[in-house]
């Protein structure tokens, strides 16, 4: 294992009837709050109904900023900052699925200082201070509601940049897995896809002496394997919508990294596409995650026997590590592709136009990646084998 530092002060309170904890939850951090949401699947489930009771019930001053894009955008964010500055905000409660709670941490920081947000989403400047926010979580994917994380577009200049702070994380989240139910199958799939890369950017490393880690990652990889199939069949089923929920909060609340150097590299080079087509970011890794395997393979082939054997039940007998490894990988992408993820970028009609602008957005703070450190040739070469 490497030294490491854990912090994680988020309040997690998971299961049926959650909700209705708010009340004793949101006075806490005041009585003028922001309710953050997207594009309107909360009205359309009902959620909206139930929150807003909860926030009458505590006699809550609310405001509203709805239509958070998905991959949110930095004017949005502008949006909020203004009216909590204006109106005197003292508390954010996010309601949706990643993108709403990414945007919420953006305003929450934005509204506590003088300059731009921009400036701290682009390590200009640091964060420091934040309004205190929670959320209510609606779609398993990005492990946002229990880390710091944040994920914000700048549509203008077509960036998007990941980026968080101590002050980011949430004071409380909500995740009662009901409120997944009306998550359409494209974001269930797109969602797990997310949860094991998530799990993968944080398993393949060069890490010596790690065997919990290893065990708890490859935990996770078996257990979305084996549900998404049975939750794709019934995406009402309250077992498996709470077994997918409960792994993407675990990929990325920090429990796996503890010990670790993780790669991250292929969420920098999907950031990159997205920002540019807009697409979704799991979609985007579906395609892009197996490409990057394939192209790092060399640097450590008994790494991907271990996750080919562990994860996939491949035979360790098969062939050399690389050759066992191999398997795994065409395993991943097999699997991927039989719940209906893409596997090429030509699914979202992109071809050849801009890829040299997104490798410059990927390299954006220079060569990137642990378990290789990627050169923009590097990029090019997984772009181009994703076509
Ligand atoms: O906008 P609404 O109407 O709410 O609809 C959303 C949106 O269209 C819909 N949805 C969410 N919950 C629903 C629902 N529809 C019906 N019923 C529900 N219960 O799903 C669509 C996608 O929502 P979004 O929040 O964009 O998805 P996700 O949670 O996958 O978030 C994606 C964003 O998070 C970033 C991504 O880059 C992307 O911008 N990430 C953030 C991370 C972090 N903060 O740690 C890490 C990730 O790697 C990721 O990069
Ligand atoms: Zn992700």
């Amino acid at each position: 294992m490497i030294p490491f530092r854990y912090y994680n002060p988020t309040h997690l309170l998971f299961g049926k009837d959650k909700l209705q904890e708010l009340r004793t939850l949101v006075p806490m951090y005041g009585r003028k709050v922001l309710l953050v949401y997207g594009g309107g699947s909360i009205k359309a489930n009902g959620l909206y109904d139930l929150v807003t009771e909860h926030l009458y019930a505590v006699g809550a001053d609310f405001y509203e900023l709805g239509g958070v894009e998905p991959n949110p955008r930095l004017s949005t964010v502008h949006k909020g900052v203004d009216l909590c500055k204006r109106e005197g905000i003292e508390f954010l409660l996010a309601v949706g699925g990643g993108s709403v709670i990414d945007c919420t941490k953006a305003i929450a920081v934005g509204a506590k200082m003088e300059g731009d947000v921009w400036d701290v989403i682009t390590r200009k400047t640091p964060a420091t201070d934040a309004l205190p926010f929670g959320t209510v979580l609606t779609l398993a994917a990005t492990g946002s509601e229990m880390n710091a994380g944040s994920v914000i577009t700048n549509w203008e200049t077509k960036e998007k940049i990941g980026w968080g702070s101590p002050h980011t994380f949430p004071k409380f989240s909500i995740l009662d897995p009901t409120f997944t139910f009306t998550v359409p199958r494209d974001q269930t799939v797109y969602g797990m896809v997310d949860i094991m890369s998530h799990v993968l950017e944080q398993y393949v490393h060069h890490t010596e002496n790690t065997p919990v880690q290893d065990g708890f990652a490859e935990t996770l990889l078996r257990t979305v394997i084996a549900t998404a199939p049975k939750l794709l069949a019934d995406l009402h089923s309250y077992e498996h919508r709470e077994t997918i929920l409960y792994c993407g909060t675990m990929a990325l609340n920090g429990t796996l990294a503890m010990g670790v150097q993780g790669d991250w590299a292929t969420h920098n080079i999907e950031h990159a596409v997205s920002a540019v087509y807009d697409i979704p970011h799991g979609g985007g890794l579906a395609i892009l995650f197996p490409n990057w395997m394939e192209h790092v393979i060399d640097e450590n082939p008994a790494r991907f026997k271990q996750m080919a054997v562990n994860v996939f039940g491949i035979d360790p007998a098969s062939g050399d590590d690389r050759e066992v490894g191999l398997s795994g990988i065409r395993a991943l992408r097999a699997f991927w592709t039989s719940i209906g993820a893409p596997s090429r970028l030509a699914d979202y009609g992109i071809g050849e136009e801009h890829l040299d602008a997104m490798a410059d957005k990927a390299m954006a703070f220079g060569p990137f990646g642990h378990f290789k450190k990627l050169q923009r040739e590097d990029v090019l070469a997984i772009y181009r084998k994703s076509l």
